[in-house]
């Protein structure tokens, strides 16, 4: 049998401590299936005393993850500490720089730093993988650039983040407003610790980001997504939305249009009996839609320490294996720089709008849409809040920009008690 491959694993969190468990409960299966034993040489983490139900001490302690990425008896050197720059960004560069292969769970730092690592990996002849940094325990990284090689790619979609998945689907379940369910997260220890992050779109911006770059053959472009988080969904809307048939999503969507990259993270209605719309709690799905091959769809645990540590221990094993692609699927100086194409594609709109009920008024809201290029499909009134009418309305397909300029237009009315309220509907 070849040499062991050694493993030096910085951070030793919930995932980290689930590699270390992978890596001791299935020594034999894991050396069976890569030809050669899998061993960690060495670890790091912030607090060595901490007890994380593992057994570490046949283990080297290096207190700095930078001297752990240099040390000679590692190979792969496994960055699960988090954080976009700092020592996550010191570490990795410092692994590569020596010669080590490189696996991450890490989507901050490569949504930002990815083109540049990838690049300089590539250089050294060496891997730097991610799975774990898209979709937790889904393989969704692996199924794009190996599995859909041969495709060129119409979409990529997702709910990928796991927390906006539980709080949307919790709201909806126990009829809870939004601060309600985002305390019940937080105390269930979902929320990472700047909740924006999760609820504000950006950690699922990030994975998207990543998808995008190996979908298209174009450089990571974080700065190019569109990103709306959930904060502003109502419980309202949650039940019109699933009483016309759809839930709302915190919907990432990638494509390559004629104008450049389009990328956007949003809240959308998606229809109910989708894949995307049946998915429930924290729980991710990926779906990839390529020209051959049609739309792919996967589901599975985003997050958590038993699916994070299987998608890093995938990685490890290809390594072991001896697989060492491309990081994005092409070289990383191949990758273009798309334009950037603010979200364009037209679709149907939800809207909401709270009037004043008065005569005359549902005319001048219906005009004004009109006046914009933008056509009613269904329309319906519910209930009476005191002096307000609450008017919900399907539009035909639409651009963003039309849909724009029709709510300035509503707005201008001087009809409206509250803020409208508008949210794609995304065919899925
Ligand atoms: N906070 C993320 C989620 C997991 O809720 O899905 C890590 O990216």
């Amino acid at each position: 049998m070849p040499d062991p491959i050694r493993l030096g694993i910085a951070g030793l969190g919930t995932v980290g401590a689930g590699l270390v468990k992978i890596v001791q409960d299935h020594a034999e299966l894991l050396a069976a299936r890569a030809g050669r034993r899998i061993e960690i040489s060495a670890v790091s983490a912030r607090s060595r005393g901490r007890d994380r139900g593992v057994d570490l001490s046949p283990y080297s302690w290096e207190d700095d993850p930078v001297v752990l990425a240099r040390r000679a008896d590692i190979d792969v050197f496994v960055e699960l500490m988090g954080g976009e720059d700092g020592p996550a960004k010191a570490s990795v560069e410092a692994a590569i720089a020596a010669g080590k292969h490189v696996v991450t769970a890490n989507k901050a730092m490569l949504a930002i730093h990815g083109q540049a690592m990838a690049e300089a990996a590539e250089a050294a002849g060496v891997a730097l993988r991610f799975e774990a940094a898209v979709a937790g325990g889904i393989p969704c990284v692996k199924t794009l650039t190996e599995g859909l090689a041969g495709n060129r790619m119409r979409r990529v979609m997702g709910v990928m983040n796991g927390t906006c998945n539980y709080i949307l689907t919790r709201m909806e379940s126990a009829h809870l407003p939004y601060d309600e369910v985002f305390e019940e997260a937080n105390a269930l220890g979902y929320l990472e610790a700047d909740p924006t992050l999760d609820v504000g779109g950006i950690d699922a911006g990030h994975k998207l980001a990543l998808l995008a770059a190996i979908a298209f053959g174009t450089r990571v472009d974080f700065a190019g997504v569109e990103l709306e988080g959930i904060e502003r969904i109502s419980i309202t809307d949650i039940e019109q939305a699933r009483d016309m048939g759809y839930r709302i999503k915190l919907l990432g969507v990638a494509q390559m249009t004629g104008r450049g990259l389009e990328q956007r993270m949003s809240p959308c209605l998606v229809p109910a009996k989708s894949p995307l719309g049946q998915l429930e709690n924290a729980m991710n799905m990926v779906v990839l839609e390529g020209d051959s091959v049609g739309q792919i769809v996967l589901r599975g645990a985003g997050a958590g320490e038993g699916p994070t540590a299987s998608a890093v221990m995938g990685d490890v094993m290809d390594i072991a294996r001896g697989y060492v692609l491309p990081v994005f699927g092409q070289p990383a100086r191949t990758l273009e720089s798309a334009p950037n194409a603010r979200a364009a594609a037209p679709a149907p709109y939800y809207l909401r709008f709270s009037l004043m009920d008065k005569p005359g008024v549902l005319a001048k809201v219906a005009t004004a849409l009109g006046d914009a290029g933008v056509s009613i499909n269904r329309m319906r009134q519910y209930g009476h809040a005191d002096t307000a009418a609450p008017v919900l309305i399907v539009t035909h397909t639409t651009t963003p920009d039309a849909l724009a300029h029709a709510l300035k237009g509503v707005e201008a009315t001087g009809v409206l008690t509250a803020a409208p309220v508008a949210i794609r509907i995304e065919e899925v």
